[in-house]
């Protein structure tokens, strides 16, 4: 796993961002995985400026959201695909065909088959966030690297987390469906983004600790291809 460590916040936003959007000019049709929770907003705010300037363009791009809480209604605001629509695509007219979700309504099994065939051998690129038990997605502490997309538990702690996306204390989500950590590894490229001193520990030990299952994010020094973004606050134990 190779660490890019960026001074500043808002340059590790604008270094992640140029690199996108030279990935969207080189490969027009890219297929990406994208995450939500609140690291990749300043990355997706310079995306759309990036659009609107003509840099970029999403038009003929696939979008694959990385994860999905279960039990919210679909109007929630809270809900990963709302937080995407909101923070990047309805920005930039992402057509609805191109960007792939999950629907919770029916057969939660059959659902997360369908993702796996969809996402087929990988997509081009895949962003995530990280959490603070090393979570990648929701595959939460002993996520076998060849987890396939499911639905799963989500760790205590990652439900208190959620708290800051719905805006409220109580009736949060407890399960969820995400890509697995084996879909996630059929990526050509993962980058795993990293802000603030809150992210400080378990960037160390996803980087300098054991490869195991009980940090999923550490799973990810297994692929070729991965970079670790974070500003100078996340890398403090790098
Ligand atoms: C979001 C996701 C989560 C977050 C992680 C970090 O789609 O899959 O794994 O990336 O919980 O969240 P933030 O960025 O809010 O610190």
């Amino acid at each position: 796993m190779k660490l890019e460590r960026a001074a500043t916040l808002d340059a590790w936003a604008d270094l992640v961002t140029g690199l996108l959007v030279q990935r969207l000019q080189r490969t027009p049709t890219l297929r990406m995985c994208l995450p939500t929770g609140l690291t990749p907003v300043p990355i997706y705010d310079r995306l759309s400026a990036a659009v609107a300037r003509r840099d970029a363009s999403l038009e003929h791009a696939t979008i694959f959201l990385l994860d999905e809480f279960g039990g919210v209604a679909p109007s929630d605001p809270g809900r990963c695909d709302n937080m995407l629509r909101r923070g990047l695509l309805d920005r930039l007219a992402v057509p609805p065909a191109q960007f792939h979700r999950f629907d919770l309504t029916g057969d939660v099994l059959q659902e997360c088959a369908a993702y796996e065939a969809a996402v087929g051998d990988g997509c081009d690129i895949t962003l995530l966030g990280i959490g603070s038990n090393g979570h990648i997605g929701m595959n939460e502490p002993g996520s076998s690297p060849d987890s396939a997309t499911r639905r799963v538990s989500l760790a205590a702690a990652t439900v208190t987390a959620s708290a800051r996306y719905f805006n409220r204390e109580h009736d949060l989500p407890t399960w969820g469906v995400t890509m697995g950590v084996g879909t996630i590894l059929r990526s050509r490229e993962i980058w795993l983004l990293a802000t603030g001193p809150g992210k400080a520990a378990i960037v160390g030990q996803t980087l300098r600790g054991a490869i195991t299952p009980d940090v999923p994010a550490s799973l990810l020094r297994s692929h070729g291809n991965t970079i670790l973004f974070t500003d100078e606050a996340a890398a403090a134990l790098a």
